[in-house]
């Protein structure tokens, strides 16, 4: 079965569509994007993303394309379509097309949108066949990460990093020493005294919907963190790690630049979030979205 892309209004075989070559998502990354699990049909934590792809339109005073309710009918008509119950939904918004200049092309001109759908494996239901490796790499990004722009150059250079060295994230250092996230996650640890730490939310990292609905389930549980940035001194002490994201849940890092987290296994937080989570995606909890 050909996969179906929704492009500026219209459902399409994925292999004919394609943007113009003055797209000023091609020419400047002038546009945001989102990623949205679909597990079950469901579109995990639909509303978070929902909101956080208008707040980065409105960061970079781009007009939404449609509404939300529009929006939500074109996702869930792309996953239909395409008969995935298990995919991740792509999201992409740019500031259209027009004759290459940098300032903003005339508000004539609509912002241009694609969703696409594809499949991925079944959701992980074991901990221990989750894992992953790590590097560290130096924090290249600009200065509003806080923005999910398609700009995203040095985080490809930063995975290809850990590609290169047999791991699949890079865990970002920035100018202070301090880690920001990862290159495409957010990055967690539990510290050496026991604190379960994540960074607070600032221009420097991306506020992850996995994250924020993390927190919360977290806060149902009582079970409590630090909102604190940490040094790559205190990365390379840290009890356990995890990074989270709309692709990789909740997903234990058991080895960082070549030497291991702890015992080198996922430890007992990370084996308890894993499970929570878990239940979120499933909609085993009292009040899954
Ligand atoms: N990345 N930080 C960065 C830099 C990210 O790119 C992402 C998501 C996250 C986690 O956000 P969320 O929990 O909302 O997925 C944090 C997506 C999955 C991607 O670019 O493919």
């Amino acid at each position: 079965m050909s996969r179906i892309a929704y492009v500026n209004g219209a459902y399409r075989p994925q292999r004919e569509a394609a943007v113009n070559i003055e797209d000023r998502g091609y020419q400047f990354a002038d546009g945001v994007y989102e990623v949205v699990h679909v597990h079950g049909g469901r579109l995990i934590d639909e509303e978070l993303h929902l909101a956080r792809l208008e707040r980065s339109l409105g960061e970079i005073r781009l007009t939404p394309p449609m509404g939300r309710a529009a929006l939500r009918v074109v996702l869930h008509e792309v996953a239909r379509r395409n008969r995935v119950t298990e995919g991740l939904l792509y999201i992409q918004v740019t500031r259209g097309v027009a004759r290459r200049d940098h300032p903003f092309p005339p508000a004539s001109v609509p912002p241009a949108i694609v969703v696409t759908i594809r499949r991925i494996p079944p959701y992980p239901t074991d901990i221990d066949r989750w894992t992953a490796r790590a590097i560290t790499h130096p924090d290249q990004r600009w200065a509003r990460c806080d923005i999910k722009t398609v700009g995203l150059l040095p985080n490809v250079l930063a995975r290809q990093a850990a590609r290169e060295r047999g791991a699949t994230e890079a865990i970002l250092i920035d100018a202070d020493g301090m880690v920001t996230e990862g290159a495409a996650t957010n990055f967690w640890i539990v510290d050496a005294e026991g604190r379960l730490r994540t960074r607070h939310l600032d221009t420097g990292i991306l506020p992850g919907c996995t994250r924020t609905a993390l927190l919360a389930l977290m806060a149902e549980d009582g079970i409590t963190l630090e909102e604190r940035a940490f040094s790559a001194a205190e990365l390379r002490a840290a009890r356990e790690a995890f990074i989270t994201s709309a692709t990789s849940f909740v997903r234990p890092v058991v080895q960082i630049d070549g030497g291991q987290v702890g015992d080198g296994t996922p430890g007992p937080v990370s084996r308890r979030l894993f499970a929570l989570f878990a239940r979120h995606v499933r909609g085993d909890l009292p009040n899954a979205a």
